[in-house]
C-alpha cells in the first residue's frame, strides 16, 4: 500500500537570495515542490521537483470552468530546530471537504502527510526565524482536462509548494460591512476553498480598498443581516464578556482552522463562546450600549488580527485600542506560543515533521 514519492533536487538553491528579514506575503517561493497526477482514477508520478513552470494546454478546463481548490498551513521550528507543522490534519480533512463539494479526487491523509513531511524536511532551511515569520505551505489542485465543453473532469494534478512569509497585517484593520455584493449563500460553494470564492471577492474587495478599507465583512446572501466572514478570516465579536463567531451549519464560511482553535483555547481559559447568527443590528446595538469590547479576524496567513473600525450603510464605528483588548490579546498570545512550539501543545496540535527522513541526504 503507498504511494511512492520520488525526489530530484534541485542544482542551484536560491536561498541565498531571499532577505529573512524582510519577507512580503507569498512573493517567494521555495527550492521544490510536491506533484501528483490524478488519471484512470488514482493518483500517479508523486515526485517532489525543483520548484518550477508548468506547461499548459490553452483548453485546460480548470482556467475555463473553475474546478480549482487549494488549502494553507504554515510550519515553523520548534526549539530544537525541527519543522512544525500547525494541525495539518484539519487542512487535509478540508481539503478534501472542498474536493467533494467540486467533484475533484479525494487526496488520500497518507499521501498528503508524507509529501508534506518530505517536501518540507527537504526545504527546512527555508522556514524563517524572524517574529510572525513561518514557511507558508500551498497545497492546490485543479483539473488538468484538455477538453472545451461543461463536465466534470477526469484529470487532475494536486501540487504542494512552500513560500515564506512575513507578518500578512501589521496594524488593526479597517473592514467595510458588505451589503451589496454577497459572497455565499445556502447551498452554495461558501465552505469549500475553491478558486471561484475568490475571484468573485476582487471586484468588491477593490472597491473596498480605493474607499481606504483593508477588507469585506460579508454578510449573509438572503437577509443581508447576518455575518459571515472577513476576506481570509473567520469573524469573532466579543459583547459582554461572551465570545460569539457565526455557525458553520450554514454551509457559507470557511471552517477555519484558527477559528476553531480560538474556540477551543477560549472555552478551555474558561470564556462563554457561542457559535451562533449574529447580525449587524446586534452588534451595532452592543456598539451603542459600549457592551462591543472587540471584532477580530482568524486566519492562517493572519493569524489574529484586530478590526480597528468598520464601516455599514455610511457610518464608521471604532473599536477600542488594541492594547485595552485583553480576552483577545491573550488568546492570540495562547496561540502563538503554541503554534510556535514555546508553550506546551496541550491539545495536541503540532505534528513535528521528521526530519530524519532526509538528514542523510
Ligand atoms: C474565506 C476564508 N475564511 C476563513 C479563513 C481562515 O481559515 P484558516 O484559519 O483555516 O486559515 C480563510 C483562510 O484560509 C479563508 O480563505
Amino acid at each position: 500500500m503507498g504511494y511512492k514519492i520520488t525526489v530530484e533536487k534541485t542544482k542551484a538553491s536560491r536561498l541565498s537570495e531571499i532577505d529573512f528579514n524582510h519577507l512580503p506575503f507569498g512573493k517567494y517561493f521555495s527550492d521544490h515542490m510536491f506533484v501528483a497526477d490524478y488519471r484512470d482514477g488514482d493518483w500517479h508520478d508523486c515526485r517532489i521537483v525543483p520548484f518550477g513552470n508548468f506547461s499548459m494546454h490553452p483548453a485546460l478546463s480548470s482556467l475555463h470552468y473553475g474546478q480549482a481548490i487549494f488549502e494553507g498551513m504554515k510550519a515553523e521550528r520548534d526549539a530544537d530546530g525541527n519543522p512544525i507543522i500547525f494541525r495539518p490534519l484539519k487542512n487535509v480533512n478540508r481539503l478534501n471537504i472542498s474536493t467533494e463539494r467540486m467533484a475533484m479526487p479525494e487526496v488520500p491523509e497518507e499521501l498528503f502527510m508524507n509529501a508534506l513531511d518530505k517536501l518540507v524536511s527537504l526545504d527546512k532551511d527555508w522556514i524563517p526565524d524572524a517574529p510572525h515569520s513561518a514557511l507558508y505551505i500551498r497545497p492546490h489542485m485543479y483539473a488538468t482536462e484538455e477538453f472545451v465543453g461543461i463536465k466534470p473532469a477526469e484529470n487532475f494534478r494536486f501540487c504542494i509548494f512552500t513560500s515564506p512569509v512575513g507578518a500578512y497585517y501589521s496594524h488593526p484593520v479597517k473592514v467595510f460591512v458588505q451589503d451589496k455584493y454577497v459572497r455565499a449563500f445556502p447551498g452554495g460553494v461558501g465552505y469549500a476553498k475553491c478558486a471561484g470564492n475568490y475571484g468573485a471577492v476582487m471586484k468588491p474587495t477593490r472597491e473596498v480598498q480605493k474607499m481606504g478599507y483593508d477588507q469585506i465583512l460579508w454578510l449573509d446572501g438572503i437577509h443581508h443581516r447576518y455575518l459571515q466572514e472577513i476576506g481570509t478570516m473567520n469573524i469573532f465579536a466579543i459583547i459582554d464578556g461572551v465570545i460569539i463567531t457565526p455557525a458553520l451549519d450554514q454551509g457559507t464560511i470557511l471552517d477555519g482552522v484558527t477559528r476553531d482553535s480560538m474556540i477551543r483555547l477560549a472555552e478551555n481559559e474558561g470564556y462563554v463562546v457561542q457559535e451562533r447568527d449574529i447580525s449587524i443590528d446586534e452588534i451595532i446595538n452592543a456598539y451603542h450600549e459600549g457592551k462591543l469590547q472587540d471584532l477580530f479576524g482568524t486566519g492562517t496567513a493572519a493569524v489574529v488580527s484586530h478590526i480597528g473600525e468598520f464601516h455599514y450603510k455610511g457610518e464608521n464605528y471604532e473599536l477600542p485600542p488594541v492594547e485595552e483588548r485583553e480576552i483577545s490579546n491573550k488568546l492570540k498570545g495562547r496561540f502563538i506560543a503554541i503554534k510556535s512550539g514555546k508553550a506546551e501543545d496541550v491539545f495536541g496540535w503540532l505534528h513535528t515533521v521528521p526530519v530524519s527522513v532526509y538528514a542523510h541526504q
